[in-house]
């Protein structure tokens, strides 16, 4: 992959949070995404790559744009899989809430899992616990290894965790371990990522959440040396028949390589709203300020890149 990628596709996650963190708080998640979706799609084409969607905002006869199979890019340069979550935290704009990002994930053609659309169950942590972690194992002893990897006492050691009902188990675990618990409401890619940086305070993910939210994070967390392990978790018949036509093994353990394969990747996510990691957009008359977070598995190079936009130069991204 070209290495100037990296740099041009945060114009993609930039435009998909100025265009949608104008619905900040007001209740509505549809627009907000819509609003994320179009914007992201506009940009895409001006990109030198051939691109083609694997994860995106449905199949085909499901989602107008950025759905499964749709090619992107200016049709030159490098063939690329690519995965987009154009707003990840829909219900967190619509309340206002924090963490929700503008998203896309690009590898080497045929390097990213198709993730189908259902829960997986996660476990991530930064790298300093990188190869300690079994999602296997009973929960204590995964904790036991991250508190000896980041040399911490247990009950120092901060869990994250979406606070669902299906958790409360983990969670009654969690509390009877004795660590602290930082639940949240969505938006489990900025959790995963968070487990790579200390100032957040999180030192590891584990949990159901979305599968394809999942990819998303193996590849942050590729780029940033953490590490990442993943199940696929089928509800009902129809699910559990999507992952045998796929050829998904449901009783294997999905390792990084396996969610995201090869040495090189490119992560890029703007913050639609303020957290821990980045903040949220800004908008003061014609400008709008975004913070991003640029990365690529083969350097290492991790890049955050405060924007300056302006609306009346950029109409496309002014809410209607
Ligand atoms: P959306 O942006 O699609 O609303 O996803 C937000 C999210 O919280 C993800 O971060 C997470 O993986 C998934 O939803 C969890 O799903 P659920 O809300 O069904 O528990």
């Amino acid at each position: 992959m070209e290495r100037s990628l990296s740099i041009e596709v945060i114009r993609v996650t930039e435009a998909a949070a100025i265009a949608s963190a104008r619905w900040m708080g007001r209740g509505v998640k549809d627009e907000a995404d819509d609003a994320a979706t179009t914007a992201m799609r506009d940009v895409f084409d001006t990109i030198p790559m051939r691109g083609t969607v694997v994860i995106g905002e449905g199949e085909m006869d499901e989602a107008p744009m950025l759905y499964i199979g749709e090619k992107l890019g200016s049709r030159e340069g490098p063939e690329v899989d690519i995965a987009v979550d154009p707003l990840e935290g829909t219900s967190i704009v619509a309340a206002g809430g924090s963490n929700a990002l503008a998203v896309v994930a690009i590898a080497d053609k045929g390097n990213l899992l198709h993730a189908p659309d259902m829960y997986m169950n996660k476990i991530a942590v930064g790298p300093e616990a990188a190869g300690k972690i079994n999602i296997e194992a009973p929960i204590l002893e995964n904790i036991r290894a991250v508190a000896k990897a980041k040399q911490k006492e247990i009950e120092d050691v901060v869990v994250t965790i979406l606070d669902r009902p299906r958790h409360s188990h983990i969670i009654e675990e969690l509390r009877r371990i004795g660590v602290r618990i930082k639940l949240i409401d969505n938006g489990d890619v900025a959790g995963a990522i968070n487990t790579a940086f200390d100032h957040t305070g999180v030192d590891m993910l584990i949990g159901e959440g979305g599968a394809p939210e999942g990819v998303l994070a193996a590849v942050a967390l590729k780029c940033l040396g953490g590490d990442m392990q993943g199940k696929l978790v089928p509800k009902n018949r129809e699910e559990f028949e999507r992952c045998f036509k796929m050829g998904l093994d449901i009783e294997s353990v999905l390792t990084l390589n396996d969610l995201v394969s090869g040495d090189d990747a490119i992560f890029a996510a703007t913050g639609v709203t303020d957290g821990e990691l980045l903040k949220g957009v800004q908008y003061k008359g014609d400008i709008a300020t975004t913070q991003s977070i640029v990365m690529r598995a083969k350097s290492g190079t991790v890049r955050f890149v405060d924007g300056q936009h302006s609306l009346m130069k950029k109409p496309n991204l002014v809410m209607g």
